[in-house]
């Protein structure tokens, strides 16, 4: 590494503070300016942070977005969820291939361009989607094809392509009590103010509200566990090592409205966010934007800005001299599983997103072991208005265990996919109904780590009680191929297991492999057994949610459309999962026999 270079990754480094917490932060920025991470710089950058190389390297290898291998001057990756490819995303991948002339997995030999495909970049609503250089395009048409192309084959700096290719829609097709009421930046804060903490904490106890990331935990609770936990390091009786954190990583197939929630309402999550600092007496906050929304990161960081001026985030916050709180942004790297509270804070650490052993949870022993509230941009959204207009206002709408309303990422086969609020408790039925669904046979609630739903389940109701979700709401026309759609989200678990744990790291890979072999054609009653047993045993015995998921989209739809499966298999008895013949071939050639008996023909 020559000194200029040096300079130029110090200059990294300092920008960061040599913290090294920064780490993911750092090779971020390392991997922008030289299109990838080399190991003299994993050398050097461990060098300046006083860390093993092996610490840097574990980091690189990790994340999705960070490359030891030279990436081009174009880095574009094509989004691989299930409602892209409905809308022709591979299509358009072929298309660009062959105009910039490389296969998938590769980089041109005049290093301008690489070309991939990447997990679900949250836009589902508008795809076929591409990330270009860390930027979204969506709506893919071969006329934008072409012209990406251009762009590329020409060398077009990607900071002068035209602004239009970059333009994302908000799609809100249905408001409720939380998005049609129009906030007042700074109202909630001012009458939290007004309150005190402990009353701010009795409104959202009245509200009943649960989280929204998809496990449902009472936020009030979380709030005041984390408010009522003595930080562990506690010196000379300060207690402001307690954090906020906003969980943006997004990453569940199919879901998008946190995006859309950043985009129109940032400073509604902002705010309940400050508001939650000013219940657990936080000072510091973070919120941890998936990298592949960093088309956000400008915005939010100018509404922080705008915050700070009018004195709503910062040093003493309207005035008030002991409550001072401010939010960084934190980008992610495109690692599913960071979605996960606990792999989030190791990854907000600067670490791999590995999810830790739970208990102690993260409310008393979080960010750096200090007590952390994590909670969904929709929460923290859900609380500003709560605040507001009161807990009782919250808590008379919706069904018994699910009060308020929820927002739904629809997407898939209807007439209008968007962002659709609902109150808890409308059936099924209706949200298709609304968003012009026709000829549905399922659809997938919550993502792929949620439940698959047939006609048999369309009066069922939107409710922690009934069917939960996060946000996402897939649906499936008759004309779609079950198989196909379980095969994308089976390869979508296999792909973002962290590997910790051998259930989930093994078990989603025998899965996908099982599962492939029924689909095309070569299945057994045997492989069907194996697959429902090995199925139960993955969820069973992981370690984290990610793995306890994995296999849902199987079981469901093994469950509710056995017949398609029974309808695949080519065969009642035992069929291998590949051709062992053609696999003694090499043998063959090597040993010059090629007679009757060097053959296997079958299995008897
Ligand atoms: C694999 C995995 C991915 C997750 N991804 C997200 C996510 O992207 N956003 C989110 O808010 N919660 C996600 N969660 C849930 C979080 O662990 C956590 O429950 C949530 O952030 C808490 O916030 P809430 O109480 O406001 O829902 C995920 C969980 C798992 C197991
Ligand atoms: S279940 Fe999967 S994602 Fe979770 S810790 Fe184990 S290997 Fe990692």
């Amino acid at each position: 590494m020559n000194l200029k270079e040096r300079e130029s990754l110090d200059r990294i480094v300092d920008s960061h503070d040599r913290k090294e917490t920064e780490l993911l932060q750092i090779l971020r920025d390392v991997q922008d300016k030289y299109r990838h991470v080399s190991v003299s710089a994993m050398q050097h950058i461990a060098s300046s942070l006083a860390i093993p190389q092996s610490q840097v390297r574990a980091i690189v290898d990790f994340y999705s977005f960070l490359s030891e291998e030279p990436l081009g001057l174009f880095d574009v990756r094509f989004s691989d969820s299930i409602t892209d490819h409905m809308l022709g995303s591979r299509e358009m991948l072929s298309l660009l291939a062959n105009e910039i002339g490389i296969n998938v997995g590769e980089t041109r030999s005049d290093g301008v361009v690489s070309l991939n495909v990447t997990s679900c970049t949250g836009l589902c609503d508008q795809g076929p989607a591409v990330i270009i250089n860390g930027y979204a395009v969506s709506a893919l048409t071969p006329d934008r094809v072409y012209q990406i192309a251009d762009l590329i084959n020409n060398c077009v700096p990607h900071s002068q392509w035209p602004t239009q290719l970059f333009h994302i829609n908000n799609n809100i097709h249905r408001e409720g009590p939380l998005l049609s009421e129009k906030v007042h930046e700074g109202a909630a804060l001012a009458k939290a103010a007004s309150l005190g903490p402990e009353k701010v904490l009795d409104e959202l106890e009245l509200s009943g509200l649960r989280g929204r990331g998809g496990a449902g935990f009472g936020t009030a609770s979380k709030w005041r566990y984390c408010r009522d936990a003595i930080a562990e390091t506690e010196f000379e009786g300060e207690s402001y090592h307690k954090y906020v954190v906003c969980n943006a990583d997004e990453g569940e197939p199919g879901t998008f409205k946190d995006r859309v929630l950043l985009e129109s309402r940032a400073h509604d999550v902002f705010e309940g966010m400050t508001l939650c600092a000013f219940v657990t007496g936080a000072r510091k906050g973070f919120i941890y934007l998936r990298g592949e929304y960093r088309h956000l990161y400008k915005h939010l960081l100018q509404t922080l800005e705008t915050r700070r001026e009018k004195g709503l985030i910062g040093k003493s916050i309207l005035g008030q001299p002991a409550f001072d709180f401010d939010i960084t942004i934190h980008l992610g790297a495109g690692a599913y599983v960071c979605g996960e509270e606990t792999a989030l804070i190791e990854s907000l650490e600067g670490k791999r997103g590995i999810p830790r052993n739970r208990p102690p949870y993260p409310v008393t022993h979080g960010y750096l072991g200090y007590p952390t509230v994590i909670n969904n941009v929709e929460s923290f959204f859900a609380v500003t208005s709560i605040v507001l207009k009161g807990g009782a206002f919250f808590a008379a709408q919706g069904t018994a265990k699910s009060k308020g309303s929820k927002l739904l990422s629809i997407s898939g086969d209807c007439a209008r996919p968007g962002i659709y609020e609902y109150v808890f408790g409308v059936k099924i039925s209706k949200i298709l109904a609304d968003c012009g669904a026709e000829g549905t046979l399922g659809v997938q609630v919550g993502g792929p780590s949620g439940t698959f739903i047939s006609s048999r389940d369309f009066d069922r109701r939107l409710a922690f009680e009934d069917l939960s979700t996060g946000g996402s709401f897939i649906i499936f026309n008759k004309t779609r191929d079950l198989l196909a759609i379980v095969q994308n989200f089976t390869r979508f678990f296999e792909h973002e297991s962290c590997g910790f744990c051998t259930p989930c790291r093994v078990g989603t890979s025998l899965v996908r492999r099982i599962f492939d072999k029924i689909v095309a054609g070569h299945g057994t009653t045997m492989d069907l057994q194996e697959i429902t047993e090995l199925s139960r045993q993955v969820s069973a015995s992981s370690h984290c949610g990610l793995g306890q998921a994995a296999t849902n989209p199987i079981l469901n739809t093994l469950d509710r459309f056995p017949e398609v499966y029974q309808s695949r298999l080519s065969d009642l008895n035992f069929q291998p999962g590949f051709d062992l013949d053609e696999a003694l071939s090499a043998g063959r050639e090597f040993s010059g026999r090629d007679d009757e008996n060097a053959h296997i023909h079958s299995y008897e």
